[in-house]
């Protein structure tokens, strides 16, 4: 039986540890349970506190328990994240401490965090907690409510870094090893270290083997890299002691956005102008084969699934990823995952596979998550045989994707090269706000439409200097392209892009901008878009 099947990781590292991998994982209140690394960090040292320092921003994450403090080293101007959590007396640890291994004792391991497993773990909570209660009838109701938190947050939670999870300015949480602090990536200030340190190995293996387990997967010195998604789908990778990492074990982790970004908030964070997303809405509508290009990082996904938000509802859509990203408002969508291998090549089903296999589901439109190998070829020759395809992939620029993709080990032909009809790219860029702060900002900075191999018309520019789009669909050959399909004249196109935009517009304007809403508003758009105008963006106008 695997060791990683409980809960609660301590117990069974320890067992772990001290190489006794015994059948069935034994409860936690051997001699071997140490309280101490089990509710290590209870209260994170604080930097606000120290002279020299001050807290420029601060809010809280779970009220009234835990909060977060930006803080400035008044000297050097560098800027730090703190992690406040409200801190336990000394009879309070001692109860939380006594409560812990109790809880240890009655939870059932199980393999994954399902919510029957939630309720069994709140309702274990509360009968222990009930039982102290009686035990210690003059501790006040707010120490159980603190001791609550720490329960819930040790064990339906992410334990120390909880409070950043549940941070929704953080995109990234990353460790480099221990004795190290951790460092975050903040929407607002980048990239910030923490006042969260693993300080030891073994406490920096504990949480790699705790959130292992969270994502049902295994990490060990014979399996030492992980890739899985945690429970609320972040996607975390990790690697584990000195097996593949000088320092010892390191591990990052992906947020996932409670609500993906939509072409919406795009409009609304100035990542692309009203009228180009029209464009990409005319472009989703009628298929054109699209490449989103950027760095790690950059925005990618994001954009892809949001411009796969504007299909027409009536599209066929494969997806194909390595981790389950996308999220689309589609009912004739397959979320095809790929698997790594195990045990040295087997059971492993890769992209290139499943690019294959997704030509039987006879899709109108295959989205792949990222390109990187012979899947690419794949896809050309589905794009070629009458598909389209959305994708992204890591490159800088048009010239450098192309290079890209005619290389090894995607070897695409040339010949297929003008089979993409748009490649935009995505940028994660500097600007200073209107107090001359510096702001990070992500923007689309240029889209090309390919006319043939090493020739691109570039529709639309960000200009940095002025902050604003330009674009230009004079030559645009998508809507020649468009205009072939459907009969319609470049004016009668230019016209439905006003109507576009004026849609995405109003979205913004009132605020309408969550993926449920714009996915709403797109397909009544879709089924009658002239009735949507009018409830919309025209509402009042008289019917003519
Ligand atoms: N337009 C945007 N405005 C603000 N934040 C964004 C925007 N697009 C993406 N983000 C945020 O940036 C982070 C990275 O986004 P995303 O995963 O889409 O990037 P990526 O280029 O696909 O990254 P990777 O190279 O790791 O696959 C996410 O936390 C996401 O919420
Ligand atoms: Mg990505």
């Amino acid at each position: 039986m695997s060791p990683k099947r409980g809960f609660s990781l301590n117990f069974v590292s320890k067992l772990r540890k001290s190489g006794k991998e015994v059948a069935e994982p034994r409860p936690a209140s051997t001699p071997s349970m140490s309280f101490v690394e089990a509710t290590r960090v209870l209260s994170h040292e604080l930097l606000s506190t120290r002279k020299g320092y001050r807290i420029i921003e601060t809010y809280p994450v779970v009220e009234p328990f835990a909060s977060i403090n930006i803080v400035e080293d008044e000297t050097s101007g560098k800027l730090f994240y703190e992690v406040y959590e409200i801190s336990l007396t000394s009879e309070e640890r001692e109860i939380y401490k006594q409560i812990y291994e109790h809880m240890i004792w009655e939870i059932k391991p199980t393999a994954t965090l399902s919510s029957d497993a939630i309720n069994e773990i709140r309702s274990t909570a509360r009968r222990i907690m009930n039982l102290f209660q009686i035990r210690f009838p003059r501790t006040p109701s707010l120490s159980w409510s603190k001791i609550n938190y720490y329960i819930e947050r040790d064990f339906l939670g992410y334990g120390v870094l909880d409070p950043v999870f549940r941070d929704r300015y953080i995109e990234d949480i990353s460790c480099n090893g221990p004795g190290k602090p951790v460092y975050v990536w903040h929407r607002k200030y980048e990239s910030l270290p923490t006042n969260v340190v693993f300080s030891t190995v073994e406490e920096l293996d504990e949480y790699i083997l705790k959130l292992a387990h969270m994502a049902g997967k295994h990490i060990s010195v014979a399996y030492p890299v992980l890739d899985a998604i945690l429970p609320g789908g972040h996607r975390v990778a990790a690697t584990y002691g000195k097996e593949v990492s000088t320092s010892g074990s390191t591990f990052t982790i992906r947020k996932f956005s409670e609500s993906p970004i939509t072409i919406a908030d795009m409009i609304n964070f100035g990542t692309i102008s009203s009228e180009l997303a029209a464009y990409f809405w005319l472009a989703m509508d009628y298929k054109m084969t699209t490449l989103v290009l950027g760095v790690t990082g950059a925005g990618k996904t994001s954009t892809l699934n949001a411009l796969a938000t504007l299909l027409r509802p009536t599209y066929k859509v494969v997806t194909i990823e390595d981790t389950p990203e996308l999220r689309l408002p589609l009912e004739n969508w397959v979320q095809l995952v790929s698997r790594p291998s195990y045990l040295g090549g087997a059971g492993e089903v890769s992209l290139y596979q499943l690019v294959r296999v997704s030509l039987r589901y006879r899709p109108d439109v295959i989205v792949v998550g990222e390109v990187r190998g012979d899947e690419a070829y794949v896809l050309f020759q589905s794009i070629a045989t009458g598909h389209s395809g959305i994708t992204t992939l890591h490159a800088e620029s048009i010239d450098a994707a192309v290079k890209r993709l005619t290389s090894p080990p995607m070897n695409i032909p040339p010949s297929y090269i003008p089979l993409i009809n748009i490649a935009l790219l995505i940028r994660r860029i500097t600007l200073a706000d209107e107090k001359g702060r510096l702001r990070p900002a992500r923007k689309i900075t240029n889209v090309w439409e390919v006319r043939d191999f090493g020739e691109y018309e570039e529709i639309a520019k960000w200009d940095p200097a002025k902050n604003r789009f330009t674009v230009r669909l004079d030559n645009s050959l998508v809507l020649s392209r468009i205009s072939d399909l459907t009969g319609k004249t470049r004016e009668e196109l230019l016209e439905e892009l006003v109507r576009r935009k004026m849609i995405l517009e109003w979205l913004v304007a009132t605020r309408k901008t969550t993926y449920k809403d714009v996915a709403t508003w797109i397909q009544k758009y879709y089924l009658d878009p002239v009735r949507t105008l009018r409830e919309g963006p025209l509402y009042g106008s008289a019917p003519q």
